[in-house]
């Protein structure tokens, strides 16, 4: 007989929003938009802002901190730290080793994972295979953005919709195999960087003083053309990974989805057929955190007791790049 298949399974979750909250009345004030204009087309009611130079290396220690303060969690035995981000504390270091210093987690290694608003969906699966080979026990999955550090706030179209914030998974081996990570799809297609990028700052084009006179350091955004194609591709991979793992809409408990806009993540439960309660959704609190939104939510599910051992869990995402993705989890103990 052949031995069970060893899977990553989540055992805690934390999380970390910046104090200062700006309302979309707030927005109105410096921006021709109104409160009812992004409420009616995104959802979004307030978003979390950094302020006294807190970086997302900040805001992943604070959310590392909330899971230990639910789990006990030895710094010294993290093999591996994951960090999904667009917005490092700057381009390297890592943010990753900046986070692994201030923990002082002794023995690990960790790098970041840059696919935008699928940070965390391509770090959960990369982390879940670093446990299903044996090789490692426990291994911190973040999602974390920063994105007022690179949002134009003279920009009515892109600075309504983003927020800042950060979320964190402890990935642990399930020996039978009977609970965790069952089953991922993941893609890029580079076509769509026309799209949704940020040009400044690297190897293209590095800064100068003219670069960040024409706001090369903030990112531009076709919305329209990303609203079209993420629709398309989260609907399609979410339908695409709950069919070959037989999931009916009535088996699946929750479907987490990267929270851009509320029109998006209603558009994909639509097509798997679900009802309101079986949809997660925290867009209006939080806004697009980028790679933040799906171990936010994941965090917020767990705090509100909406899982149980068993529960179906999908995962989908769709960011820059184009990045997308879908992974179905059969839930397990976490706290
Ligand atoms: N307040 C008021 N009006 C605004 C505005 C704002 N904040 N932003 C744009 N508008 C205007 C536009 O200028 C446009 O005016 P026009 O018709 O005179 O040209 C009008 O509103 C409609 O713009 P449009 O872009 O068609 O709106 P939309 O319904 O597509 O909504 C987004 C815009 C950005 C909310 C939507 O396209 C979206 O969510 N896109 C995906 C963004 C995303 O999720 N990105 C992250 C990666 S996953």
């Amino acid at each position: 007989m052949s031995s069970p298949r060893r899977t990553a399974t989540i055992t805690a979750v934390g999380k970390y929003l910046p104090e200062k909250v700006v309302t979309n009345a707030e927005l109105e004030e410096s921006l021709d938009t109104t409160d009812e204009w992004i409420r009616s087309r995104t959802g979004i009611h307030q978003r979390h802002m950094v302020s006294n130079g807190e970086t997302t290396s900040d805001m992943t220690v604070a959310a590392i901190r909330n899971l230990m303060e639910k789990y006990p969690l030895d710094v010294d035995k993290i093999d591996c730290i994951i960090v999904g981000t667009v917005t490092p504390d700057m381009l390297f270091p890592s943010t990753a080793a900046i986070v692994q210093q201030k923990l002082g987690a002794s023995n690990a290694w960790g790098f970041d994972l840059s696919a935008a608003c699928s940070g965390f969906l391509f770090g959960l699966d990369t982390g879940t295979r670093f446990i299903e080979s044996g090789r490692y026990e426990k291994v911190l999955v973040v999602g974390a953005d920063a994105m007022s550090a690179v949002i134009d706030p003279s920009d009515r179209s892109t600075a309504i919709l983003f927020g800042d914030g950060a979320g964190v998974v402890l990935l642990e081996p399930c020996e039978d195999g009977s609970e965790g990570i069952m089953d991922s799809l993941l893609r890029i297609d580079g076509s769509g960087g026309d799209y949704l990028y940020m040009i400044g700052g690297g190897s293209r084009q590095p800064a100068t003083a003219e670069s960040v006179a024409k706001g090369d350091h903030f990112l531009r955004q076709d919305g329209r053309a990303v609203y079209k194609a993420a629709v398309k591709g989260m609907a399609d991979i979410s339908a695409a990974i709950a069919q070959r793992n037989g999931l009916k809409a009535e088996n699946i408990r929750l479907f987490i989805p990267h929270q851009a806009n509320q029109r998006i993540i209603d558009a994909s439960a639509e097509r798997l057929g679900l009802a309101a309660e079986q949809v997660l959704s925290n867009v209006a609190m939080y806004a697009n955190t980028t790679a933040g939104t799906i171990p936010l939510g994941i965090c917020d599910a767990v705090e509100d007791k909406l899982l149980q051992p068993g529960d179906n869990v999908l995962l989908a995402a769709f960011g820059a790049g184009f990045t997308w993705g879908g992974i179905y989890i059969k839930w397990g103990h976490t706290v």
